[in-house]
């Protein structure tokens, strides 16, 4: 599916990119012109076959030129080719390009490119993460990246939800895990009264989730978005940790069941995974991934309801558990990957809200249950990743809030505009934060957020 142009007020356009072109039907009497990368050149007596992609598109184009023309070629280089949109002769592809000219913009020295065409390993391409997206499979990866960006447009805008964008740069460590990474200028300002390390009127951290502030725009605006960075100093060198990711976060109001907001979360995912502009990325990306994790992903996007349980009921089933986990599951204790993965993969064998955590386990933000052990939360879990979205109803009770922060040990002075929000005209609300590489790892069967974003951090590790 391809983007309409809007009524523009200038005639100035960019040559189509292959995407755009193969959605043409063939025409021998148009000259075209087509830019990219040469992936691969095969040379015959009469003639030379070119794989050329510029990225825009899982299939490539099939270039026909002259062996003379095809001389120059090598993989890697970038070319730019004249000629015309003709229905293939070959198998493989339907149309292909009939160069009259070749020109090559930028040579590759074959030899020296890291880009080889045989399979590239993990690690090897980490090292190469500036030349990855020239690998099938990542291009893929960068796509699906910006059609679940627009899924999530799509759905949220349709819901009357507005994306707002809230700081990166904050005062506080929303989750109070301790996370945060503080920032500090390089130079100090000559005659500052502000100690060298200091750059604000108070210390100042890269945010590890927007929540706080989406809750200000939620108390005007009935519903907001976001899909923003994110950033947590974690040790963890798991699968599914990076140090900077991209959170999808909403937020709204006057509702007062966190089945409500689990409602949206599943509704909200179906849809995305439901794009119809995702088919042909994923079909490269599953081809290299195992059948059985493909086929839950397409169960889960079906009219099924996903499971639902609480956290007490989590526990009971992992004591029944035929499996030895390191890890004994203990009502109060946090539930660790091994637990996670074993109640989506084995006991639900698909997605699985978990609600109603204990109170101890969970930032002071969120709502407390009446019995008064337990918070309105939820974290929704899937096969093979563990926890894909984190939400909650929020605390808007002035004095059970002042309870809490107290009990996580939190300065009131700190967060006496968050209490604002509750003072003046606070309603129930509540949001979840759902993380994209994970999201975007599920889907696509990656084994590591790594490779679902372009250029990853973790720790010990920022190569460029
Ligand atoms: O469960 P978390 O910590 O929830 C929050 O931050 C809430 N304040 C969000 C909200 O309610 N607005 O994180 C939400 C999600 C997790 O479920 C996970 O998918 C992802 O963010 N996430 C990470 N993804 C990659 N690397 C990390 N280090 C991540 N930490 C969390």
């Amino acid at each position: 599916m391809l983007f309409r142009r809007f009524a523009s007020t200038t005639a100035r356009r960019l040559p189509p990119t292959i995407q755009q072109l193969l959605a043409r039907e063939p025409d021998p009497q148009t000259i075209l012109t087509v830019t990219g990368h040469i992936k691969s050149v095969r040379k015959q007596k009469r003639v030379a076959f070119a794989a050329v992609n510029d990225g825009s598109c899982p299939e490539g184009l099939q270039a026909v030129l002259s062996p003379g023309d095809a001389h120059a070629l090598t993989n890697g280089c970038s070319v730019r080719l004249t000629g015309r949109l003709v229905q293939s002769q070959g198998r493989g592809q339907a149309k292909e390009l009939q160069v009259d000219k070749c020109d090559v913009v930028g040579t590759c020295d074959p030899e020296a490119y890291p880009i080889q065409k045989q399979a590239l390993t993990t690690e090897y391409l980490r090292d190469h993460v500036h030349l990855r997206p020239r690998v099938e499979s990542i291009a893929s990866t960068l796509r699906v990246r910006q059609c679940v960006a627009d899924a999530i447009h799509d759905y949220f805008r349709y819901e009357g939800f507005t994306q707002v964008h809230p700081p990166i740069i904050t005062g506080n460590d929303c989750e109070g895990a301790g996370e945060t990474f503080k920032l500090s200028p390089v130079a100090h300002r000559a005659g500052s009264s502000l100690p060298p390390t200091e750059f604000f009127d108070r210390t100042a951290y890269l945010t590890v989730s927007s929540q706080l502030h989406l809750e200000a725009f939620a108390h005007a605006i009935p519903r907001v978005y976001t899909l923003s960075p994110c950033f947590r100093a974690e040790r963890s060198q798991t699968n599914r940790h990076l140090s900077e990711f991209w959170m999808l976060e909403a937020e709204w109001g006057f509702i007062d069941r966190v089945g409500d907001v689990c409602d949206i979360v599943e509704d909200a995912v179906k849809h995305i995974l439901n794009h119809p502009r995702l088919v042909g990325d994923l079909e490269l990306l599953w081809s290299n991934a195992d059948a059985e994790r493909k086929q839950g992903v397409l169960q889960a996007k079906g009219a099924t309801p996903w499971a639902r349980m609480s956290y007490a009921e989590a526990v009971k089933e992992l004591e029944k558990a035929k499996q030895k986990f390191e890890f004994d599951p203990v009502w109060g204790k946090p539930l660790q990957s091994e637990h996670e993965r074993w109640l989506a993969d084995e006991v639900v064998k698909g997605p699985v809200f978990l609600t109603d955590y204990p109170s101890g386990l969970k930032p002071f933000y969120m709502r407390a249950n009446d019995d008064g052990k337990t918070v309105a939360c939820f974290d929704l879990l899937v096969p093979h990743i563990g926890e894909l979205v984190g939400g909650s109803l929020r605390e808007e009770r002035v004095d059970l809030l002042d309870k809490a922060m107290a009990h996580h040990g939190l300065d009131r002075g700190d967060y006496s505009w968050y209490r604002d929000l509750r003072v003046y005209g606070g309603a129930p609300h509540g949001g979840f934060g759902l993380g994209f590489e994970r999201l975007i790892g599920w889907m696509t069967g990656i084994e590591n957020v790594r490779e679902c974003i372009p250029f990853p951090r973790w720790a010990d590790r920022l190569l460029l």
